[in-house]
């Protein structure tokens, strides 16, 4: 039987947002403190996308790419001594590809084909378990999870989130481009935002966060709040 929202087990909290808005590091933290259970969504649209990559199927394949996604089989690893999971695709470690930017695009490609999102519906329901779940992505609040406890949209200007990537890809001893990434940013934009099928846009009820001058404690704090003023905490 598969899971529709009705019976999504224990509360969400979900927290949708563009690129670089500071989601994937508030989503670990806000799961660390809470104990809760954390679902990346990004990352089952980049497998998919590492999936086709990997088997040669075109991105503009609709069928081929809606089975690939049907039955990604990954496992996410814990390394003692790391605190970032390994993460496996068909029995091979894809934990540095699936980061890169190209995959990131891909994965924004591929995730505009209503029959990949179908797909991966269900494996994205059966993250909700106990005690609770913070589900990062671009349709948590407005699609894969809409009866949420708490809905937080997460945005920060263009040029601050490229700036935030670029200064990560430096910290990383990695050759990067600020205009580069920029022009890559508004087009990932462009794409996430304008597709027909879940595109991202805030919930209704979503909480409306700008990063741009936050710190991410700040971040944290104010969800913080927000889950307490709902007794999810
Ligand atoms: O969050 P991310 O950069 O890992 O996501 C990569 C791409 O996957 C993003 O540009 C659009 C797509 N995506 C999506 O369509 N829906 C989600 N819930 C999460 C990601």
């Amino acid at each position: 039987m598969s899971q529709n929202e009705s019976e999504s087990i224990g509360p969400v909290i979900t927290i949708d947002g563009p690129s670089g808005s500071g989601k994937g590091t508030i989503c670990k933290l806000l799961a660390a403190k809470l104990g809760w259970n954390l679902l990346d969504s990004g990352a089952l649209y980049r497998l998919t996308a590492l999936a086709a990559k990997h088997h040669g199927v075109s991105s503009d394949d609709e069928d081929a790419l809606q089975v690939l996604a049907a039955h990604l089989d990954i496992q996410f690893v814990i390394q003692e001594g790391e605190d970032e999971l390994q993460v496996i695709l068909e029995g091979e470690s894809v934990t540095q590809e699936l980061r890169l930017e190209e995959t990131g695009n891909l994965a924004s490609l591929i995730a505009a084909i209503p029959g990949v999102r179908t797909a991966l519906l269900d494996r994205q329901r059966e993250f909700a378990q106990l005690p609770g779940l913070i589900a990062d992505g671009r349709d948590m609040g407005t699609v894969v999870f809409p009866g949420a406890q708490l809905k937080v949209y997460l945005d920060a200007s263009v040029e601050e989130r490229a700036n935030r990537r670029y200064k990560q890809l430096i910290n990383k001893g990695l050759d990067a481009s600020l205009e580069e990434i920029l022009v890559e940013l508004k087009k990932r934009d462009e794409r996430d935002t304008q597709r027909a099928v879940a595109p991202l846009k805030p919930a209704e009820e979503a909480i409306m966060l700008d990063s741009t001058s936050l710190t991410i404690e700040q971040v944290l704090e104010i969800v913080l709040e927000e889950a307490r003023h709902r007794g999810l905490r």
